[in-house]
């Protein structure tokens, strides 16, 4: 059976419209789609004409995908087969940087991928491990759960690594877009959003010191899947939106690596046993 042609007619991206509602105003540049997957988001945003994307995926099983896209969109199209965590390896310079978007977590056919090994109906190797990492999950775990995943595939420095290098290549005003589906990694997003934003002192006693607002929150809660969305793809119900905008430069970003070192701490474990 092959899954990835069977299911790239029935993939939904998950937030499309939301998504495309809140880059709408950027229309008229580049996008950093950094997890094409199927290409939902990337060829959306290529509707638009004026727009350019810079796509990228750990998973070089998304290559033809990479592929079709390219040739559909002739010099408006550019793909890396790359971890977001090395972005700013990847020597991106473009004045009309807009947004960087990322939708974390895997495909429906990558989980089913029976090579892939992510799935738990898989009867393959369980594997877990997506394209450019050293180990598999057979040579790090013996006990399995929903977790693993995302300490195997190193996924929390990946995220935290993710998040400060794109917003290192971004220009002041270019927009930081991510979708989770997992409470680990939407407390990562949720706490670099809102401590780098509206960062006052709120005790009336001490000094009322600004450091580190480098970035605008433009919504204090998530956007989440409508109902409608969760009827026709039930796996969106526990997607999260969130976005913020670069406001000014920053290269501090000691306390998201504090905050969450505990569980960069795990994942390290599970390299080293
Ligand atoms: C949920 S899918 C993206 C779906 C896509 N938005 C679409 O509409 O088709 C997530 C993708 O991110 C990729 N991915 C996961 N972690 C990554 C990382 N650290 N760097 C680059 N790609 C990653 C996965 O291989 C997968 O293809």
């Amino acid at each position: 059976m092959n899954a990835t042609i069977n299911l790239e007619k029935n993939h939904f991206p998950v937030l499309l419209n939301e998504l495309i509602s809140i880059i709408s105003p950027l229309y008229g540049g580049t996008f950093i789609d950094c997890t094409l997957g199927q290409g939902g988001y990337s060829k959306e945003i290529l509707k638009a004409k004026s727009n350019k994307v810079i796509a990228l995926d750990r998973d070089p099983d998304v290559l033809p995908i990479a592929k079709k896209i390219e040739k559909q969109n002739k010099n408006r199209f550019n793909f890396f087969n790359s971890k977001f965590s090395e972005i700013d390896k990847l020597n991106i310079k473009d004045n009309d940087l807009k947004a960087v978007i990322f939708d974390l977590g895997y495909s429906l056919n990558q989980i089913l991928d029976f090579k892939k090994g992510l799935s738990f109906q898989s009867t393959g190797k369980l594997d877990m491990r997506l394209g450019l990492n050293q180990f598999s999950c057979d040579d790090v775990i013996s006990n399995i759960s929903e977790k693993s995943l995302i300490y195997i595939n190193k996924e929390i420095s990946e995220l935290i690594n993710g998040l400060i290098y794109s917003f290192k290549i971004l220009p002041v005003g270019g927009m930081i877009v991510v979708v989770t589906f997992h409470s680990i990694e939407d407390k990562i997003v949720k706490f670099f959003f809102k401590n780098y934003s509206d960062k006052k002192n709120s005790s009336r006693y001490a000094p009322n010191v600004i450091k580190n607002n480098c970035l605008k929150l433009k919504n204090n809660k998530p956007i989440v899947p409508s109902n409608d969305e969760i009827k026709i793809n039930p796996a969106s119900r526990s997607a999260k939106l969130r976005y913020a905008i670069k406001t000014e430069e920053n290269d501090n970003f000691n306390e998201l690596h504090e905050k969450f070192n505990y569980l960069i701490e795990t994942e390290n474990l599970s390299y080293n046993s």
